[in-house]
């Protein structure tokens, strides 16, 4: 086991002018579940495939343990990769799969054995060694995948959406299975993925990264509730908390005749005249004297346990995206009714109108 530093790490493609990856520093704890997230294209491969030797480091560091691993080749860096395609060879056994690592790297036969068998155990494959990847589900093959890294009992796991293959039922049951399993074996994991349920559920730590840049980092709760900046706010939670510009007065944020007030500190952070405030569609709650925002329902999606609407807030410009808000489940509001949302002021966050940056606590 070992802890695994980032100290100003970037990666610029040949012929690219913006890095992929640009000043990343992260340390991660040993024996730590670290989720790196973030949209399509915003460096997450890059990043743990620059960990994994895969990627050259065009500035900064890598470190596993105290070790400088920057110019240290693939091989030898003590690590096990899980890709999302699995890479199985289809000609080989799952045990020959499993112990194929062992094998190139010269362990006796009866050791690989022994650890396959060990793996096969702790993964429920033991009645499926005999057989051809092709002759598998899915789900089994996501398990040989796993097996291949356990067996070598590396330092660090690193694992590029291992669980896109599977089906929406399967990569929920899987995702817990893998965070427990990581949990009893305590091996310090790198895990990409760009679905931020995934990275909540799964995580000790999340790292959120936009455009190669690290936005913030913290455990699933804290993120939830105290985002760093807009951006972190729109991509953490499902459904997105509510974004919308207010305007300042000496009390605080005026929105709908409502005032949500804000102490001075914070009213002094920003410079604008503005702000953007958020709140989570779970934080609203229906203004019972019509003092509030005013939102015209477009959409009612009853999930049984809760009730979501979607809809247009009234006399409001910004159309471009929803306004959710999740009501009682056994007394909706219609489709087409106009309803007044107040939101709760402890949990309304808000953010510099201009570069985005939180306000206050
Ligand atoms: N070999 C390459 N040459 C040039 N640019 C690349 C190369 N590989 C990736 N990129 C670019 O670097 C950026 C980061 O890519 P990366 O694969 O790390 O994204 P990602 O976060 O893993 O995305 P996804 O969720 O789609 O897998 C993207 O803009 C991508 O187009
Ligand atoms: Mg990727």
């Amino acid at each position: 086991m070992a802890t695994v530093t980032f100290d100003n790490a970037s990666r610029v493609y040949p012929g690219q002018e913006r890095p992929a990856v640009d000043n990343l520093n992260i340390e991660i704890g040993d024996g730590e579940f670290l989720v790196l997230v973030g949209p399509s294209g915003c460096g997450k491969s890059t990043s743990l495939r620059m960990l994994a030797g895969l990627e050259e480091i065009d500035a900064g560091r890598i470190l596993i343990g105290d070790r400088d691993v920057t110019d240290v080749p693939p091989k030898d860096r003590d690590i096990a990769m899980v890709f999302q395609n699995y890479a199985l060879y289809p000609h080989m056994t799952v045990a020959d799969n499993m112990g194929f690592a062992l094998k190139i790297a010269g362990t006796p036969k009866a050791e690989i054995r022994k650890r396959v068998e060990d793996a096969a155990e702790i993964l429920d494959l033991t009645e499926y060694l005999d057989r051809k990847p092709k002759a598998l589900s899915g789900g089994q093959r996501q398990r040989v995948a796993m097996g291949r890294a356990i067996v070598r009992s590396p330092q660090v796991f690193l694992m590029d959406e291992p669980l896109s293959n599977l089906d929406a039922k399967l990569r929920v049951s899987t995702r817990t299975q893998i965070a427990s399993l990581q949990r009893r074996l305590g091996v310090t994991t790198v895990y990409v993925t760009h679905d931020q349920t995934e990275a909540m559920t799964m995580g000790d730590r999340v790292a959120v990264l936009d455009r190669g840049v690290l936005q913030q980092i913290d455990s699933p709760r804290r993120m939830y509730d105290h985002p760093n900046n807009v951006f972190v706010a729109g991509f953490i939670g499902s459904p997105a908390m509510n974004l919308f510009d207010a305007p300042l007065s000496d009390q605080g944020v005026e929105f709908g005749g409502a005032i949500i007030p804000v102490d001075r500190s914070t009213l002094s952070e920003t410079d604008e005249t503005h702000v953007t405030v958020g709140v989570r569609p779970e934080d609203l709650e229906i203004a019972p004297d019509n003092q509030g925002l005013a939102v015209e329902v477009d959409l009612v999606e009853e999930l049984g346990a809760d009730a979501f609407i979607y809809g247009r807030r009234v006399g409001s410009e910004e159309t471009a995206k929803p306004f959710i808000a999740r009501v009682d489940a056994r007394r909706p509001p219609a489709k087409g009714e106009t309803v007044y949302f107040r939101p709760s002021p402890e949990h309304t966050h808000l953010f510099d109108a201009k570069n985005g940056q939180r306000l206050g606590d």
